[in-house]
């Protein structure tokens, strides 16, 4: 199959955008913090034609073809991705009068690998090419985002989009979320990125995720700031009530983590980083509480493996781990974790 088959025309314009892990920051984009996330090698490809009034789509892994008028609300299947920039890029004044898309995914889903910013990325860019639309990656980035907020009706930040649209491969993307300064530092020497995954449902993500959220903006309420990335000295987390104390000490010690393990890639200290890595998932696991014994237990095991560092990513709830692993052990580190996890799938 492809666009032509499915549309008898063929496209116009085509786009991709990556899939993502987060080596660090994490849960603290919504309070304006710091995160580090990078893209993986597995891509969301779209393929873009013209049309008018409407936005139809075919998903090549899903086997569906949908359509539906450009003024229609959110359903709850992948159209809403695509229908939600469209309607993102006609608020912000561009002039697009609808769409076709063919969707092909390497991005595993559902796996908190971000599969939606990458095809909402990966759409927006195409309609750029498509209707010659003069927007930055940045801009492609937060217009994802805002179709994600408030088309698709998930409350998430900006890591994301950022990731799927700036990210380069081999490289993290250390970015600022209060001004969106960013940077892209190249990943330690001698090492690779693993990421884990048992398919572990994330069922209870969203409730889990904006209840966090709330806590996240309560503490900052509490201690009389606009968000917790302007909380620097640790001590003060302790004069909020359990569990706001634990949930704000998680936010204000990963963003100084995110600052040390930009300091370890500029110094090439693979093992330093990876150890602000497992310290992330510990204090994601214990302070947050956004783990499942699964994910300690694959922490643990890649740990054990020899893994530089490991912690869960994305929302948590379920969904991947995140591994570093030196070049010349990554052999033996596939056999001992796949000996271990007959269902574990490695990236
Ligand atoms: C999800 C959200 C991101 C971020 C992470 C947690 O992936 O989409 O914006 O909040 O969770 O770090």
């Amino acid at each position: 199959m492809g666009f032509q088959e499915v549309f008898g025309a063929l496209p116009e314009a085509s786009a991709r955008a990556p899939g993502r892990v987060n080596l660090l920051g994490e849960h603290t984009d919504y309070q304006e913090g710091y995160v580090l996330p990078t893209p993986i090698p597995y891509f969301t490809q779209v393929e873009a034609g013209r049309a008018e009034g409407r936005v139809e789509a075919y998903s090549e892994t899903l086997g569906e073809l949908r359509a539906r008028p450009l003024a229609s609300p959110a359903q709850g299947d992948f159209l809403d991705y695509l229908l939600g920039v469209v309607w993102a890029l006609r608020e912000a004044g561009h002039p697009v009068p609808g769409a076709r898309f063919y969707v092909r995914s390497q991005v595993p889903l559902g796996a908190g690998l971000s599969s939606s910013a990458a095809l909402e990325v990966a759409a927006l860019k195409a309609l750029r090419a498509l209707y010659r639309l003069p927007l930055s990656d940045l801009e492609v980035a937060l217009l994802a985002q805002r179709a994600e907020v408030a088309y698709v009706g998930v409350r998430c930040g900006i890591m994301d989009q950022m990731a799927a649209s700036l990210g380069e491969v081999g490289q993290a993307l250390f970015l600022d979320t209060r001004t969106l300064e960013h940077e892209n530092l190249p990943l330690p020497p001698g090492t690779r990125v693993a990421v884990l995954d048992l398919g572990l449902s994330r069922r209870l993500a969203e409730g889990g995720y904006n209840q966090r959220r709330q806590e996240a903006e309560e503490a900052a309420r509490r201690l009389g700031v606009r968000s917790l990335r302007e909380v620097a000295d640790l001590c003060l987390v302790e004069s909020l009530p359990s569990p706001l104390d634990r949930r704000a000490r998680h936010i204000v010690s990963e963003n100084l983590r995110v600052l040390r393990g930009v300091e370890a890639l500029r110094k090439g200290d693979a093992r330093g980083f990876g150890a602000l890595m497992t310290q992330s998932h510990r204090s994601l696991a214990r302070d947050y509480e956004v783990s499942l014994p699964e994910l300690d237990a694959l922490v643990e095991a890649a740990l054990e493996a020899g893994a530089l560092g490991a912690k869960l990513t994305g929302a948590g709830f379920g969904g991947a781990v995140v591994a570093l692993v030196a070049e010349a052990l990554w052999e033996d580190f596939q056999r001992t974790l796949q000996d271990r996890f007959p269902g574990l799938r490695l990236l």
